[in-house]
């Protein structure tokens, strides 16, 4: 049942000429606390209309509106304060969740194919917070987009090609071993690769030599070839570990390097179209009009760049996946090549492009500072996910030492409170990392939610669900949490339109901290009439909150 749209009709009804429903439906608000309504209707834009005071026009309304669906309608100020009747919302509520489970909110927003570009760490360097947070919001979005009818196609554009790779290959062939990029691949390829910098520095040489090694990679060349896949293979199996810690798969690994054979074939139509012009020496299409700077295609030796590679892709994507959208999970410091990328493809004279969105979010920091691979001032994924789980284990141990699969609850929390400290943060906003503050069992944080789950759970388990009679649930604190309930579509809608993860974070975080506030009031157990109402709304409770973990790829436990 839509209780908005109820309030809407009833306006609409009273206001046939002079607002159209769907402004109504607009100018419809929801009040911060529930003692001004459920939904209020402010009257100041009607006032011009009408050149009469707010707070007269609201009384009229009253007046006139068909108050017999809700519990009272009433003029506060320049208002129509609306109060749902609470036991048929309640009832509406509780059942529509009880029967739907894990498909409650879900919607129909579109149909269709949507690759998400998303995680693209760079092989032979340690994968960043960055990408962790590419990582976990093109998850997230991808859950999302399920959810509201697409299908995502997670696709992780490994950064395995470009001339890094011929500068690695020098500085494995001066000073690398066998053994070591064995036993530890990324650290000691990102060691040569350093060294490779500093030492370059002096030595000029060793650029050229790597153009050259670049080149060869770029023509086939077996020993290239070789080095750069034993590199590629070795580095994916290290972010491998740290994918099937978060618990999060792709369906597809192709990287720049995919795109190799299908670069000709797009310089080729920049070419044929009249695009490609030439400065000092490089080719490049000039995007003056879209006032951007131009895209640069290929160099002056021949090597192409990262652009080219990223318009093969799109144009690939298009023709394989038949996408509706194509969204691509990167920083907010890549948005003008993504700008550039768009414009390219329209002077091709692609319409599709205009689906393709750049999903940007911001930087993490730590203790203020910004991070850098280059400056040494790293963070490493794995160890934090590690320290984040012996930190969850410790206080599960003060919390519930008698737990069963302590360990595996650990990790769920452990690594859930990384996710979701992560996506509560508005994608755009940089926030600082520190760890402590994310494992926390307390404020703003997974596990808060993940424990409040769990406390509903243990509840159910000593009681038996029973038929639910048409009956309110008396206690203030429950009307809270059934609106909550109630939102969950309306938010899982705003989470989709926005590509917005945090939306549904921030909205964990109010129902759970409702309930616990429920909770602490009300004897949830007391034999008498409400109690399988009491119960359905525990149990609505511990579905929409693991069901909003789950689009986040957060688990929730069931003890711990
Ligand atoms: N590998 C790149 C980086 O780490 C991100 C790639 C993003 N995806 C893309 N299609 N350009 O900066």
């Amino acid at each position: 049942m839509d209780f908005k749209q109820e309030v809407v009709t009833a306006l609409a009804a009273v206001l046939t000429d002079e607002v159209s429903e769907a402004d109504i439906a607009k100018l419809v608000e929801t009040p911060k606390s529930s003692a001004m309504g459920d939904y209020a209707f402010p009257t100041f834009t009607l006032a011009k209309i009408r050149h009469m005071a707010p707070p007269m026009i609201a009384k009229d309304l009253v007046e006139k509106i068909d108050a017999t669906p809700f519990q009272e309608v009433k003029a506060v100020g320049g208002y129509v304060n609306f109060f749902l009747d609470k036991v048929s919302y309640a009832h509406s509520v509780l059942t529509t969740i009880a029967e739907q489970q894990d498909k409650y909110g879900d919607l129909t927003l579109g149909k269709g194919n949507v690759p998400i570009d998303m995680s693209s760490p760079n092989i032979a360097k340690p994968m960043s917070m960055g990408h962790l947070r590419s990582t976990v919001i093109g998850n997230a979005l991808a859950n999302i987009m399920t959810k509201v009818g697409y299908s995502p196609i997670k696709i992780n554009h490994l950064g395995d090609w470009g001339t890094q790779f011929g500068k690695l290959i020098v500085a494995y062939k001066l000073w690398g071993s066998e053994e070591e990029v064995k036993a530890e691949p990324i650290k000691h390829l990102l060691e040569y690769y350093v060294r490779f910098h500093k030492e370059a520095e002096t030595k000029p040489e060793l650029d050229e030599e790597a153009r050259a090694w670049f080149k060869k990679m770029e023509d086939g060349d077996e020993e290239a070839k070789h080095l750069w896949s034993w590199f590629r293979e070795a580095s994916l199996a290290e972010f491998n570990r740290i994918y099937k810690m978060l618990d999060v798969d792709f369906d597809s690994y192709n990287g720049e390097a995919f795109y190799n054979d299908k670069m000709d074939a797009v310089v080729q139509t920049l070419q044929d179209k009249g695009l490609l012009k030439e400065s000092q020496g490089a080719e490049i299409v000039d995007l003056s009009k879209y006032d951007l700077n131009p895209a640069l295609i290929r160099k002056s030796d021949g090597a192409t760049l990262y652009m080219t590679r990223d318009l093969a892709a799109a144009i690939y994507r298009h023709d394989h996946y038949d996408f509706v959208k194509s969204l691509y999970v990167v920083g907010g410091e890549q948005r003008e090549h993504f700008q550039q990328l768009k414009a390219v493809l329209l002077e091709m004279g692609y319409d599709w492009a205009n689906e393709i969105t750049h999903v940007p979010f911001g930087l993490i920091t730590a203790n203020g500072k910004k991070l850098s691979t280059r400056k040494g001032n790293i963070i490493l994924l794995e160890k934090v996910l590690n320290d984040a789980i012996t930190l969850a284990k410790q206080q599960i141990a003060a919390k519930h030492p008698d737990l069963e699969n302590a360990d595996q609850v650990a990790r769920e929390v452990g690594v859930g409170a990384v996710i979701f400290h992560d996506l509560k943060n508005e994608r755009l906003d940089n926030f600082d990392f520190n760890l402590e503050e994310v494992v926390r069992f307390e404020g703003e944080t997974g596990p808060y939610v993940q424990y409040t789950n769990a406390r509903a759970h243990s509840i159910l388990t000593k009681a038996t669900a029973q038929p639910l009679p048409e009956v309110a649930l008396t206690d203030p604190a429950a009307w809270d949490v059934l609106k909550a309930l109630g939102d969950y579509p309306n938010i899982i809608k705003r989470a989709a339109d926005t590509y917005e993860p945090s939306v549904i974070a921030k909205y964990a975080l109010r129902l759970a901290k409702a309930f616990n506030q429920y909770y602490a009031t009300t004897k949830v157990l007391t034999d008498d009439a409400e109690l399988p109402a009491r119960l359905a709304l525990v149990q609505a409770t511990s579905d929409v909150l693991t069901n909003a973990l789950a689009l986040l790829g957060v688990h929730a436990p069931a003890e711990m």
